[in-house]
């Protein structure tokens, strides 16, 4: 992938199964011919919208990522003493700007450094390797290509004593309730018991807080949601005129979500000619791209050890506006001893 900066201390794995080849868009199509129209949000990162998400975390009223970012300052050393040596692997790793935090604890405290980031955007990830193997020059480090599923489904084998999975900025809150479900057990699945698992969640907090953060001045999230129609026409040969749609995103307060929407502004239809498909929009019908859900920490928690990941220990910032849980993957079933 990246031939001649290839160093030792780095290895790829592209996650491309020929199933997800045969299938690509097919989702895509399905949520567009739901009602309401519908798109996976996984979407919104190509190149261009993992950047701008990145400018979102930059963003005044955008809270999460920088308090997610202090808490882990406060508990970094605490989580690298709870799991001792062990190599973190990432979900959507991006710029890794707060694992940078969790890697200097470990380096602090001399364990070996060992970092897997996953991400779905080959160019973030990349781009986030060579930097790192710069700034760690004992890290080692093996970038996966490819989706959450598919990376859990196949994880490269240990190289340290133990292991722990980290999904941080509250991406969890990207699934519905269902999909959370079926989420955590492949999570269970990846892990052996005694491995750990890191979250970082988003919790239910004042809704103007909340709508805020989801509708900046600045617009950046606007940008970012109108991305997914970019990413559609680049990837997929279609003709979304992105002037015709606007951002709108309101706080669900039954559902405890976030949710960001696509309006079209005038009656309309567009092409994706690679997946050969045609898609009708009335004046004011939207298109759901995202919901963002908030959690109750405790409810999460007890979620969390129904699913044999059993929470060891949580951190909140001052105001609880954002939690992090420390988890350990317990044994079922025959695996107990
Ligand atoms: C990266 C999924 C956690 O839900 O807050 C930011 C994405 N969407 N602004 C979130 C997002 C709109 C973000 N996550």
């Amino acid at each position: 992938m990246i031939g001649h900066q290839e160093s030792p201390r780095l290895r790829w794995i592209v996650l491309n199964s020929a199933e997800a080849e045969a299938d690509e868009g097919l989702d895509i199509i399905q949520g567009l011919q739901q009602t309401p129209k519908y798109l996976p949000c996984r979407y919104f990162y190509d190149d261009r919208g993992s950047q701008l998400f990145e400018n979102i975390t930059d963003l005044p009223e955008y809270y999460p990522t920088r308090t997610e970012q202090s808490i882990l300052e406060n508990c970094a050393l605490d989580i690298a003493r709870l799991t001792g040596s062990c190599e973190l692997v990432e979900l959507g790793s991006g710029s890794s700007r707060k694992t940078r935090i969790l890697l200097e604890a470990y380096d602090r405290l001399h364990n070996e450094l060992q970092y897997c980031p996953i991400d779905v955007s080959a160019g973030i990830l990349k781009t986030t390797a060579l930097d790192l193997l710069n700034c760690y020059p004992r890290l080692k480090l093996c970038g996966l290509a490819g989706t959450y599923e598919q990376a859990l489904a196949q994880l490269p084998p240990r190289e340290l004593e133990n292991r722990m999975l980290i999904f941080l900025g509250s991406t969890i809150g990207n699934l519905n309730q269902e999909e959370c479900d079926r989420f955590l057990t492949l999570i269970q699945q990846a892990l052996e018991p005694g491995e750990f698992f890191l979250l970082g969640v988003d919790l239910q907090k004042d809704i103007s807080i909340i709508e805020a953060a989801y509708n900046d001045a600045q617009g950046i999230t606007a940008a970012f949601n109108l991305n997914i129609l970019n990413h559609l026409n680049w990837r997929f040969q279609g003709n979304f005129d992105l002037d015709q749609f606007e951002h709108w995103a309101f706080y669900n307060p039954i559902k405890n979500q976030i949710e960001m929407h696509l309006r079209s502004l005038t009656s309309q239809t567009a092409r994706l000619d690679v997946l050969n498909f045609q898609v009708a929009l009335k004046e004011g019908e939207t298109i759901h791209t995202e919901i963002s859900r908030k959690f109750h920490l405790p409810t999460l928690m007890a979620t969390l050890e129904a699913k044999a990941l059993k929470p060891l220990q949580t951190w909140t910032d001052s105001n609880a506006w954002f939690g992090l849980i420390l988890c350990q993957r317990q044994c079922v079933g025959t695996e107990c001893p």
